[in-house]
């Protein structure tokens, strides 16, 4: 496995591996890394002949409260679980080399999608991501990218971005990886103390249960997210803030406000203590 920090290299390996007729797949991630990201790998291993992981953690898309100085990085061994799962090559650029100083002045900013939810909550966050997810692109020249549907709008807005600029790039969307009481596999998670953990899989209880009740035929949004509110409060006792709940248009994020009719999705972002947790589930 090889490990590479300067943009030039990459981007004239990818070019010659293109040239060569083997294909490319991308996993952007930000490190610290666990199976959710593992299996991104494995399915990007299983569908390509050369499979690139970036690792950084891109100060652009932190806003300046957020914890871009705190968030946990292990790179010794993410390489080591990078080179278990048998990805070909590691990328890991510095800050200095992605946005070199004083010369960086374009942004890509995806619109209508990225207002709500997050993009709500974390005001320029969609614009870091695919800003350096396009970067990306460009450096690694994929056939395919692997990103999870635990980052449901950033999945979202990087399908919009890639259909928009017509990079000639498959995204691909992999399910989410949770522990075994549910709670979904996340670098943050490392956060939370140990009382917040033990409550922390109420998160995804709530949304089972919305789903349950879908099932079932409730189908008045308003009246799912108050019962998915209601549980989330009434399990987790430690200082816990529900940031949003709604339940949107599984494609284009629209929220629904009254009777569900199409494909909808249940997304929910939870600051528990100082950890801010996100989650849906597809209804
Ligand atoms: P990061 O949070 O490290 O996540 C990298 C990728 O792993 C994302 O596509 C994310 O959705 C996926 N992922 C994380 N937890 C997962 C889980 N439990 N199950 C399945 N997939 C999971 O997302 C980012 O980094 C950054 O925004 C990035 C795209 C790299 C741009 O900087």
């Amino acid at each position: 496995m090889l490990q590479i920090e300067s943009c030039r290299e990459i981007q004239a390996l990818a070019l010659k591996n293109r040239r060569s007729g083997r294909s490319i797949a991308l996993v952007p991630t930000m490190g610290f890394l666990h199976e959710g990201h593992l299996e991104l790998m494995r399915r990007a291993r299983q569908r390509t002949d050369l499979v690139i992981v970036s690792i950084f953690v891109n100060p652009i898309q932190f806003g300046p409260n957020e914890d871009l100085d705190s968030y946990p990085r292990d790179l010794e061994g993410d390489l080591k679980k990078c080179r278990e799962v048998g990805v070909d090559l590691v990328f890991t650029p510095t800050p200095e080399e992605l946005y070199p100083d004083n010369a960086f002045q374009t942004s890509v900013e995806v619109e209508k999608i990225t207002r709500g939810l997050c993009g709500a909550g974390r005001p320029g966050h969609f614009k870091g991501v695919t800003t350096v997810v396009s970067k990306l692109f460009n450096l690694t020249l994929p056939d395919y990218a692997f990103f999870g549907e635990k980052d449901y709008q950033q999945l979202a807005v990087i399908r919009r971005m890639t259909a928009d600029l017509n990079f000639p790039i498959e995204i691909v969307g992999v399910p989410i990886i949770r522990e075994e009481d549910g709670l979904a596999l996340s670098s943050r998670n490392a956060y939370l103390n140990e009382q917040e953990r033990r409550e922390a899989p109420a998160i995804h209880q709530a949304l089972s249960r919305v789903a349950g009740l879908f099932h079932q035929g409730v189908s008045d949004s308003e009246k799912l997210v108050r019962e998915a509110a209601d549980h989330i409060r009434q399990q987790i006792t430690s200082p816990c803030e529900i940031e949003y709940i709604k339940i949107c248009q599984a494609d284009d994020l629209e929220e629904i406000n009254g009777e569900i009719t199409g494909p909808a999705v249940i997304l929910t972002a939870v600051r528990l203590g100082r950890t801010r947790l996100i989650d849906n589930l597809q209804l």
